[in-house]
């Protein structure tokens, strides 16, 4: 459920950006992040591989939560869904998509950069988002500014995160973990480079938990 799926996000920290390519590589690649202690993967329907990918991790891989990321319609939704998705994020938000997730009992971050985001997030029920695109939307200072007139909400920024700012956001309170991709590049998913992932993994985790532990 939400509060569960929630409470997963917070304490993995870091939240993998996953574009994908090969589906065959989907399992290793879950596996490598979850011997470095990032158990979420979020897989970005960004490329045709991406719906096999997450189905893979959901039923192979049950140490890690399998994210449906880059989820703009409702039709995706149903997709995520029957391929075992067991949390949503999207890089905005859309009235038809919150009544898709509704319908589909799934866990849903819309993504919001600006003040009239938070209010259709907010009346749609939805405190939990993700702050997209994090650093070029403003970053830290934007949020603080942002959450002022939101104080029910909490944010997972995205965009632009790395091991060098991610410090800056955990300062904040309303902030329960960040995104990026950072931890789970193309060139090592593509060579099955899983030490290295695995190492990226791990690093992520240890800066998450010098701010969080
Ligand atoms: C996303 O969709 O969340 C972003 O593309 C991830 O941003 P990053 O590549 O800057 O980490």
């Amino acid at each position: 459920d939400e509060a569960a799926a929630i409470a997963r996000l917070k304490s993995c920290g870091v939240i993998p950006v996953v574009v994908i390519e090969d589906a065959g590589r989907a399992v290793d690649l879950a596996h490598a992040l979850v011997a470095g202690g990032i158990d979420v993967v979020e897989v970005t329907l960004r490329r045709p591989a991406a719906i096999e990918a997450l189905a893979a991790i959901a039923r192979s891989v049950p140490k890690a939560l399998a994210v449906a990321g880059t989820v703009v319609t409702p039709a995706q939704v149903s997709q995520v869904k029957d391929a075992g998705a067991q949390a949503v994020v999207s890089p905005g938000f859309s009235e038809s998509v919150d009544e898709a997730l509704r319908k589909a009992g799934l866990p849903w971050l819309p993504g919001v950069a600006t003040a009239s985001d938070c209010m259709r997030a907010v009346a749609a029920g939805r405190t939990t988002a993700k702050f997209f695109p994090a650093e070029q939307a403003g970053g830290p200072p934007a949020l603080k500014a942002l959450s002022g007139p939101f104080p029910q909400m909490s944010f997972c920024p995205t965009g632009g995160v790395g091991l060098k700012n991610l410090g800056d956001y955990l300062a904040l309170p309303q902030v329960i973990c960040v995104g990026g991709s950072w931890l789970v590049p193309a060139d090592a998913i593509a060579s099955g480079d899983w030490n290295r992932i695995t190492t990226l993994a791990r690093e992520a985790k240890e800066a998450f938990l010098k701010f969080r532990g």
